[in-house]
């Protein structure tokens, strides 16, 4: 499905999280502790935003972008390139099944891809398994993600918003309904905090902190893999 939107995805993305989007990654890079000759993941990494970041912040760390899109990965490489910023590494790969070693990351990012991982239970156990496997001990692992608000009230005004407005704003822009409506529908169904969080624990990460943007229909989740995990 992401093949077919890569050129629209990101002005899309400033329009539907009214110009916000940025502002939450950059407190997701605020929040990872890293240090020269570090290795930094960024998984379902789409159009490269938040990789095009790390390697701007951190230019001595090594940042890896992956994602199983080659129409996104190629958009994320032109940004790149456009934007002068070198050294990322590029690769196209399915994250549920990596080709790294055991304790290869310094730390894992991932923003507005782990509900894509979550389609269903086996797949999103896969890639926890996984993005676990290749951290090292004492890692970060932030996850950006929707959420759901805990009032009641501005959640169904943010469900009607994400099921109704978003496919026609998606459709108007892009050309293309089908990957909107399906946006919309999974956020509204979407893990609530505690739900996210008790799935990450139960994984083995330890939470650190939940930073929440619009009364909750965002959270910044930051954990680690425990010092003496396996
Ligand atoms: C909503 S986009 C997120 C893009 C970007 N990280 C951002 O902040 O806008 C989700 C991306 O996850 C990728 N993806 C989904 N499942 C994946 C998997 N198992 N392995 C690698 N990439 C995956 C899709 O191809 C898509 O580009």
């Amino acid at each position: 499905m992401f093949d077919s939107i890569p050129q629209r995805y990101v002005l899309l993305n400033k329009i539907l999280t009214f110009g916000q989007d940025d502002r939450w990654r950059d407190k997701l890079l605020q929040n990872i502790q890293t240090k020269s000759g570090n290795k930094i993941l960024d998984i379902c990494t789409g159009t490269g935003d938040l990789a095009l970041k790390l390697a701007k912040k951190f230019p001595n760390v090594e940042i890896y972008a992956m994602d199983f899109s080659p129409n996104m990965l190629h958009e994320a490489e032109k940004r790149a390139y456009k934007k002068g910023i070198k050294g990322i590494i590029f690769i196209e790969d399915d994250c549920t099944d990596m080709d790294f070693e055991d304790n290869f990351f310094d730390s894992i990012t991932i923003s507005f891809g782990f509900r894509n991982l979550s389609y269903s239970k086996e797949n999103l156990s896969k890639a926890l398994a996984e993005i676990y496997r290749v951290l090292k001990c004492g890692g970060n692992f932030a996850i950006l993600e929707t959420s759901q608000p805990k009032n009641i009230f501005i959640r169904k005004v943010f469900h009607i918003y994400v099921k109704r407005i978003v496919p026609i704003l998606g459709k108007l822009i892009s050309g293309k309904g089908k990957p909107y409506a399906y946006l919309g529908g999974s956020i509204a169904k979407f893990f609530d905090r505690e739900e996210l969080e008790a799935i990450l624990i139960s994984k083995g990460f330890q939470r650190e902190k939940i930073i929440p943007f619009m009364f909750g229909g965002i959270l910044l989740c930051m954990f680690k893999k425990p010092a003496n995990g396996a």
